[in-house]
């Protein structure tokens, strides 16, 4: 059964005139750049988010995203075509609905698709005949046809019939300055023929190049085989770095030299650990529905278990540094975690590993502070609650010194990397910042690790 022509032909002309109206469900790290794209590609765009505060901060202009150029929303707030709203009336007048809202991990770790189910709820409540609604949140392959679509159909529409429907999941890398929205590929997949072409059509508009896939399981399964891939990935690095590291050879200069190799390999570094929405995410989605189907993914499942230990070796690490050359014991040892983002130049602390280790050596008896320029306070995180509200501590010598050890957690660009280097004790770098980029070192110690 296909939509009725008139339906697919007046979307069709809509989108090829930008006339199209999209309403992006969550303006979060991914739908607000998507949104702001699609906008700056000439469609009038509203993004409808239930957080109030986020969407009066976007309304007003703010940058809300820090690795934004300054004036990115403002400027699309100015044009008259783009708009934040807490209504979800927003809904109803929408030709093309994108669903971006966080997929996570439950508290027993497993997929955890309620906020789907709610935007899927709310979209539902809106819904009239010709709409395109696309999933962009990742989930496990067959979830939009088992999950989002029969919560879309309960109010009798059917999709392929009387709206379309597609999930193009979504491939942003906040903070990273060569890719971005627009120039990553778009994988665009429908399980009819008129969905699938009214996505394709439409994403064409807004990124460089879409890439059509047949179905919306082979689409989800996309975004889970890239996560997987760099969750197995880093996990081999970290075993390397301690294999190699037994064998008097520095990892990160085996991984540079590597890389120069033109084909049949990738670099993935070191690293206290995986965090984010994503890497640490997507591979218990595919585990989890991959044992639910009597199937099994143990090199995923090493893997991930591997990463989970990569703090807690971390902080072990620290310890017996800490403890060599007749130094200090980790209980009543005073250190300074530098960096609480998940990754490099964020202000983003999910399952951020620098978390993990300082609350393992606060355990181990140790007494931690962080500096993150991207966080003067401690925000509330679901894992380790406890350390909410503490405030980043201001770098100077004097600070360095008051520290037995400063370990590098997260290499932010705009930390003065040459002051701790001048002004700490021992340095422990997991991020390689001091390895042979021609930082000086005053009186301290470094070890990478
Ligand atoms: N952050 C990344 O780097 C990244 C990259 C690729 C894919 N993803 C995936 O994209 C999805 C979204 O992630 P994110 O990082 O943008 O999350 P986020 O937490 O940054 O933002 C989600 C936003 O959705 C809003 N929201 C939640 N439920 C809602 C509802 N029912 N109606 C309206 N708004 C609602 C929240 O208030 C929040 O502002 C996830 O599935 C994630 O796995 C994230």
């Amino acid at each position: 059964m296909t939509a009725s022509f008139s339906m697919f032909a007046t979307l069709k002309d809509k989108i090829a005139a930008r006339e199209a109206r999209v309403v992006t469900v969550g303006l979060g790290y991914v739908g607000l750049p998507l949104a702001l794209t699609i906008n700056e590609s000439g469609y009038p765009v509203t993004g409808f988010d239930l957080n109030e505060a986020r969407v009066a901060a976007i309304n007003a202009g703010e940058r809300v995203i820090s690795y934004f150029p300054e004036r990115r929303i403002a400027d699309a707030l100015a044009g008259g075509r783009f708009a934040a709203t807490a209504d979800r009336k927003a809904l109803a007048a929408a030709d093309i609905i994108l669903i971006c809202v966080p997929t996570p991990l439950s508290a027993v770790r497993e997929p955890d698709l309620s906020y789907v189910v709610r935007a899927a709820e709310t979209v539902a409540a809106e819904l009239r005949p010709g709409q395109l609604i696309v999933l962009e949140s990742t989930v496990w392959p067959g979830a939009t046809a088992t999950v989002v679509k029969p919560i879309l159909e309960g109010g009798g529409l059917r999709a392929g019939t009387d709206f379309f429907l597609g999930f193009s999941p979504e491939r942003e890398d906040p903070g990273n300055a060569k890719f971005d929205t627009k120039s990553i590929p778009k994988i665009v997949g429908a399980d009819d023929a008129q969905s699938r072409d009214l996505l394709d059509r439409f994403y064409s508009n807004v990124v460089t190049r879409t890439v059509p896939v047949s179905s919306l399981a082979t689409a989800e399964a996309v975004k889970l085989a890239e996560n997987s891939f760099r969750t197995v990935n880093i996990a081999l690095v970290n075993e390397m770095k301690v294999a190699m590291e037994a064998m008097g050879v520095d990892v990160w200069e085996v991984v540079q030299a590597a890389a120069t190799k033109p084909f049949g390999y990738m670099p993935f570094y070191p690293g206290p650990g995986i965090g984010g929405d994503c890497i640490p995410v997507s591979p218990v989605y595919l585990s989890w529905r991959a044992r639910d189907l009597g199937s099994a993914t143990p090199i995923i499942d090493l893997a991930r278990l591997t990463n989970d230990d990569a703090p807690d070796l971390i902080a072990g690490r620290v310890a017996v540094e800490l403890a060599k050359d007749g130094g200090v014991a980790v209980k009543g040892a005073r250190i300074l975690i530098l960096g609480i983002a998940y990754k490099k130049n964020v202000e983003d602390t999910r399952e951020s590993p620098a978390l993990a280790i300082l609350n393992r050596l606060e355990e181990m008896g140790a007494a931690c502070d962080y500096h993150d320029p991207y966080f003067p306070q401690m925000p509330v995180t679901r894992d380790h609650p406890n350390l909410a509200g503490r405030q980043s501590v201001v770098l100077s010598e004097e600070t360095l010194a008051q520290y037995d050890a400063v370990v590098l957690t997260t290499d932010h660009t705009n930390v003065d990397y040459a002051l701790v280097g001048l002004g700490a004790r021992l340095i422990l770098d997991t991020r390689n910042v001091f390895g042979g980029n021609g930082v000086a070192l005053g009186r301290g110690r470094l070890v990478k690790i």
